[in-house]
């Protein structure tokens, strides 16, 4: 999935939080965006998704402009998500929460437990599978946010600060998979941090943010 930035502004009121930002991650591309807290990160995936408007300038996905609805949630399918704070249901297992984010994107019924079962094995959470999101470490969970994220077969993956709760083991662990997402399947990353040492570590493009004000 291709996405384009041209001349993008958004302000939250009076406070500016991108200002005439331009970019373009291509299909298949893995894309760091970086930048001191309040630079824009988290805005930036918001506006991809859609869950905020652009106060000026065009997001183009695939080349265009989604107008209507339709487009909207057809791209929305499209994309998998993971946070920082994991955003699991926590009175849903953790196979509940993949079932759940497949049926809110019209995954097709009869696919859904096979697309349970592969995210959970790609993602070693068998033993897990029944357990509530609070029962889980913080590597565990952020592997299941992985598997609610891949079990849709996303062809983008907008991660938002994930390893920002993780230790170093289980953050290099989570980019090493997301790298290899991009590899095997095409599918594009465009994950937010701020360590550094993992930007070091990837040769990847970078965008980087600064806060002006
Ligand atoms: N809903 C909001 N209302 C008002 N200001 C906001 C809102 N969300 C973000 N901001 C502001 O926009 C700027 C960018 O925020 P954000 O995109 O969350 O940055 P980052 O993810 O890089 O920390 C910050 O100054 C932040 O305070
Ligand atoms: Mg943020």
């Amino acid at each position: 999935m291709e996405i384009k930035f041209d001349s993008v502004t958004k302000n939250y009121g009076p406070i500016s939080a991108i200002k005439d930002l331009s970019f373009t991650v291509s299909q298949g591309d893995f894309v760091f965006i970086t930048g001191p807290s309040g630079s824009g990160k988290s805005t930036i995936i918001k506006l991809i998704l859609n869950q905020i408007k652009p106060t000026s300038g065009h997001i183009l996905v695939n080349g265009k402009i989604p107008k209507t609805e339709k487009e909207i949630d057809d791209n929305r399918r499209k994309i998998g998500v993971i946070f920082q704070d994991f955003q699991m249901i926590t009175d849903l297992t953790i196979e509940e929460n993949i079932a759940l984010n497949l049926d809110i994107v019209n995954f097709p019924q009869d696919q859904i437990p096979l697309a349970i079962d592969t995210a959970i094995k790609k993602m070693k959470l068998q033993n897990r599978r029944f357990l509530f999101p609070g029962q889980l470490s913080g590597g565990e969970l952020q592997r299941a946010c992985l598997a609610r994220a891949i079990a849709i077969s996303p062809q983008l993956i907008l991660a938002d600060e994930p390893t920002g709760n993780l230790d170093p083991v289980n953050a290099w662990n989570l980019v090493k998979y997301l790298k290899y997402e991009n590899e095997k399947r095409g599918t594009t990353i465009i994950m937010t941090t701020h360590h550094l040492d993992i930007l070091k570590s990837l040769d990847k493009k970078v965008i980087r943010l600064t806060k002006e004000n």
